[in-house]
């Protein structure tokens, strides 16, 4: 199996539901390789290619933007009740679809804190946050449909456009130190390319249904913005203690501190062979880096 999406057939077509920042990646991917990728977002967009779903609003795709539709990838995260926005309105219609594959962005927020161990797919979730307490809802709704789903767990996700060089340059950056502490990140491309690279294994649908995309290299996040820093060649401000930054956070960025997992790609990268572009964030930032 390569890394190349040769073996996709020109008749499938894509819908990306939630075209932010991972959704476009992968249909601008797709687009380039040949395929035929529909996108949604809650307003009107000008591209011919872009449909309107807004599951608060109750707007959904019409019957001609479904016709034919073959594979799904849902970016959107669960609505205020902890449910998924795209089954609540949607379940019955995509059941009616001749769909070959759906594929789910999920959090590895759903393992909750493992005070620093390693965590994999054969773990048992155990959400602590709210919010990842309703991922694991949405991830249950949507294997529960019926559905060939296929969960892909996702730790903090960075690329050209959105990563510590903008919060330095909008001067958004807190340096702050936690002994101990890491985090677990990826790159937008390996998202968008191990997905390619799963769909080439059917196998990879059959037997893994959830699997984790993090880069080899969970680490501190001082280590992180200081890389960024000497790439910039700035000095980096002086760092705080978690302690003394804590009261200052917002409790959504509190949150975030309060665990401290090491992501496993074992299953990703030994067992199903997909090679990572960006295998830590020392490569992933310099091509952020060059691209921003
Ligand atoms: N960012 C991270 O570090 C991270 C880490 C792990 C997992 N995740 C999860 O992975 C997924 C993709 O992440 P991302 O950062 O690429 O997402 P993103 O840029 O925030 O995009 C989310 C998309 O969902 C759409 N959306 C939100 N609520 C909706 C609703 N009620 N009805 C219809 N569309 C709705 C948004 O539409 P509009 O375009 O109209 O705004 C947007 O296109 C998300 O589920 C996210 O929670 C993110």
């Amino acid at each position: 199996m390569s890394n190349n999406a040769s073996f996709l057939k020109n008749k499938n077509k894509f819908l990306i539901l939630g075209c932010g920042f991972s959704g476009s990646f992968f249909a601008n991917r797709l687009r380039r390789l040949g395929y035929t990728a529909f996108t949604s977002s809650r307003s009107e967009k000008k591209d011919p290619f872009s449909f309107v779903f807004n599951s608060a609003e109750g707007k959904v795709p019409d019957k001609k933007t479904l016709d034919g539709v073959t594979h799904i990838l849902s970016c959107i995260p669960p609505d205020q009740n902890g449910c998924d926005p795209v089954l609540g309105i949607l379940k019955s219609k995509l059941q009616s679809l001749p769909l070959e594959w759906v594929g789910y962005l999920s959090t590895t927020g759903v393992y909750g804190d493992t005070k620093g161990k390693w965590v994999s797919e054969s773990d048992e979730p155990n959400p602590f946050q709210k919010r990842s307490h309703n991922r694991l809802n949405c991830e249950k709704e949507w294997i529960e449909s019926g559905l060939p789903v296929q969960i892909f767990r996702l730790p903090g996700i960075y690329g050209p456009g959105r990563s510590t060089f903008e919060a330095i340059r909008n001067q958004k950056i807190r340096v702050i130190a936690k002994k101990d502490q890491v985090f677990s990140r990826i790159h937008v491309a390996d998202i968008t390319n191990a997905i390619i690279y799963l769909l080439q294994n059917k196998d990879s649908l059959k037997f893994y249904q959830i699997i984790n995309i993090a880069d080899d290299n969970p680490c501190a996040q001082i280590e992180v913005i200081q890389y960024c820093y000497d790439l910039l060649g700035l000095d980096m401000p002086k760092p705080c203690l978690f302690e003394d930054a804590r009261k200052e956070l917002s409790p959504i960025a509190q949150s975030f501190w309060i665990e401290n997992r090491r992501v496993s790609n074992k299953l990703l990268c030994e067992k199903l062979g997909y090679k990572l572009i960006y295998k830590d964030y020392k490569l992933g930032l310099k091509n952020c880096f060059l691209n921003s």
